[in-house]
């Protein structure tokens, strides 16, 4: 693929700015600066630099972030800064056939939950993590305002009503790891449901903080950073 359609696919701008970026000397390939926006590459295993940050080649992004509090997983935010402004520009601007451009959250995070959220630009990825038929597990790491009793663990594994839903949802694990911090996972993804799950019970979720997805756990990135997921990652989110 020619170097500034590389570019262009890979979220850095119109064909023209990415042509650009290349003749003003900007782009490196192993090693070496290219001035010719028009010079092909194999696409595997490609690496470029682009104004001294490494980038790898990729079909589809698929990217990790550690959610911090106080964000909120729209692109148009109403009162709290946009997840979308922790990650660089390439990965917002990826080009996309739909109307939406970048990467998009797989699912959302309450404003005050942190943790685990995965981004990408692959709509079937989005649709296979979300979907009800598929069952990923979520795990969440719960603090309560008031102690975890037995009676509650046990009527959150038997199944709770929530409000505006007869169906009763239930979690598929449940653990008290301590007086006030509860372990609780969940193959679906209801509005607000921990907080709703939890108040169901007669308690209150203080903070939330979803710690795994299928079999990828967090690891020790600081909130508000990003990773790309690699093959082991992803085949550990196989549903
Ligand atoms: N359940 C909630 O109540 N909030 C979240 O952010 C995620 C799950």
């Amino acid at each position: 693929m020619r170097l500034e359609d590389i570019l262009f696919s890979q979220g850095f701008g119109t064909r023209r700015v990415c042509a650009g970026l290349v003749q003003q000397g900007y782009v490196q390939v192993k090693g070496e600066t290219i001035t010719d926006s028009g010079e092909f590459f194999e696409l595997e295993d490609l690496h470029f630099n682009v104004q001294g940050t490494e980038w790898p080649f990729k079909e589809h992004a698929y990217v990790l972030l550690n959610k911090p509090a106080g964000t909120e997983c729209s692109q148009k935010p109403s009162t709290w800064p946009s997840i979308y402004t922790l990650l660089p520009a390439p990965l917002r601007q990826r080009p996309q056939k739909a109307a939406v451009q970048g990467v998009q959250a797989v699912g959302r995070l309450d404003q005050d939950t942190t943790g685990l959220l995965l981004l990408t630009d692959d709509g079937k990825f989005i649709h296979k993590m979300s979907s009800p038929k598929h069952h990923v597990p979520k795990v969440y790491e719960v603090t309560t305002k008031h102690p975890i009793t037995p009676d509650m663990v046990d009527k959150l594994l038997s199944g709770v009503v929530l409000d505006d839903d007869p169906k009763p949802v239930k979690a598929a694990a449940c653990e008290a790891l301590g007086e006030l911090h509860l372990r609780l996972t969940l193959t679906e993804g209801k509005y607000h449901q921990v907080k709703r799950m939890l108040a169901a019970v007669g308690n209150r979720v203080e903070a939330l903080h979803r710690s795994q997805i299928g079999g990828l756990v967090l690891d020790d990135l600081a909130p508000g950073q990003w990773r790309w997921l690699t093959d082991a990652d992803l085949a550990l989110l196989k549903p």
